[in-house]
């Protein structure tokens, strides 16, 4: 899930810290910029419910949950700013509900469904990254597994972030926080979803901060491939790279199954004909 690019650079630091004590990269920001919370973030409550809308949301009424989560895809974009505001997102307790039997399946058991959406609306709020952003890279990355087993580059944990600690099943409600504020908040090795979201240009010497701009779908592909090189979010070096419409997509309801993948090859214009669907 992330690119193999940043191996070199980061291996040296790529250790895991106890996740007691969290510390971010860089200079870490530690809460979205006040414009972008303007324009980007909802707050909510304990239950998820939303308790501010941003002044420049259109409407407070989200969309109607899809009948068939399984087959959303949208085919916007390619280029960031084709990409739709957090109005046309669904609402927290929607997207909740579409993904809670998803994360069910994914740790065998409802066991940890509580911890997970607690931990996601507490770090919405420390951090101004609207709770359903979190919840959908969650989704994208692990499905909700807590369990699972870190990828290419020491990527580990809920949001398969470089450096992010483990599951741990002695402290599940601590250790499901503590992965989620790693992806984030960013690690030692890497920097966190915020900081993309930011475009902290002194945490991202390597980025082309611009071409982010404040914009969440081109900081979830920054997420993904550690870089950005051109407004067209549906390609990386050249390669078709579907993460930012994944990510949209399941804003919109998509539950991850195999239909919205098999719908997204039929996007015109966005290069996902070749696209594997298991
Ligand atoms: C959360 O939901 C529970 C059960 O529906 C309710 O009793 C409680 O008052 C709610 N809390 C808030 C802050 O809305
Ligand atoms: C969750 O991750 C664990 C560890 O990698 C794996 O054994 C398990 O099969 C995964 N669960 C699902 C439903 O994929
Ligand atoms: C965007 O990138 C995709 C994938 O490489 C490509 O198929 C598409 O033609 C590009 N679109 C534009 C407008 O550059």
């Amino acid at each position: 899930m992330r690119s193999s690019r940043y191996i070199s650079f980061f291996l040296p630091f790529a250790l895991a810290l106890p996740f007691t004590t969290h510390q971010g990269y860089g200079t870490s920001s530690t809460q979205l910029r006040e414009d972008l919370q303007q324009k980007w973030c909802n707050d909510y409550d304990k239950n998820g419910s939303v308790t501010t809308v941003s002044l420049d949301q259109a409407s407070t009424i989200a969309p109607e949950t899809p009948s068939d989560p399984a087959s959303v895809y949208s085919c916007v974009g390619p280029k960031a700013e084709d990409f739709p505001g957090k109005d046309a997102w669904l609402g927290f307790k929607q997207l909740w509900t579409i993904n809670q039997p998803v994360i069910e399946t994914a740790n065998g058991g409802n066991q940890y469904n509580d911890d997970i959406k607690s931990a996601i609306l507490e770090v919405a709020d420390g951090s101004k990254v609207d709770a359903r952003l979190i919840l959908a890279i969650i989704m994208q990355e692990s499905s909700g597994n807590v369990s699972i087993q870190c990828t290419e580059g020491n990527a580990c944990g809920l949001m398969q972030h470089r450096g992010s600690v483990q599951f741990d099943s002695s402290q599940p409600k601590t250790s499901i926080k503590a992965m989620i504020e790693d992806g984030v908040y960013g690690t030692l090795s890497v920097p966190g979803f915020l900081s993309y979201f930011n475009g902290d240009s002194s945490d991202l010497t390597w980025v082309n901060t611009q071409l982010i701009n404040g914009n969440p779908y081109a900081a979830a592909h920054v997420y993904n491939t550690g870089h950005i090189d051109s407004e067209n979010l549906s390609t990386d070096n050249g390669q078709s790279n579907y993460y930012a419409h994944d990510i949209l997509s399941r804003l919109q309801g998509w539950n991850g199954w195999q239909v919205g993948c098999l719908k997204s090859r039929e996007c015109a214009g966005l290069g996902f004909e070749g696209r594997s669907c298991r």
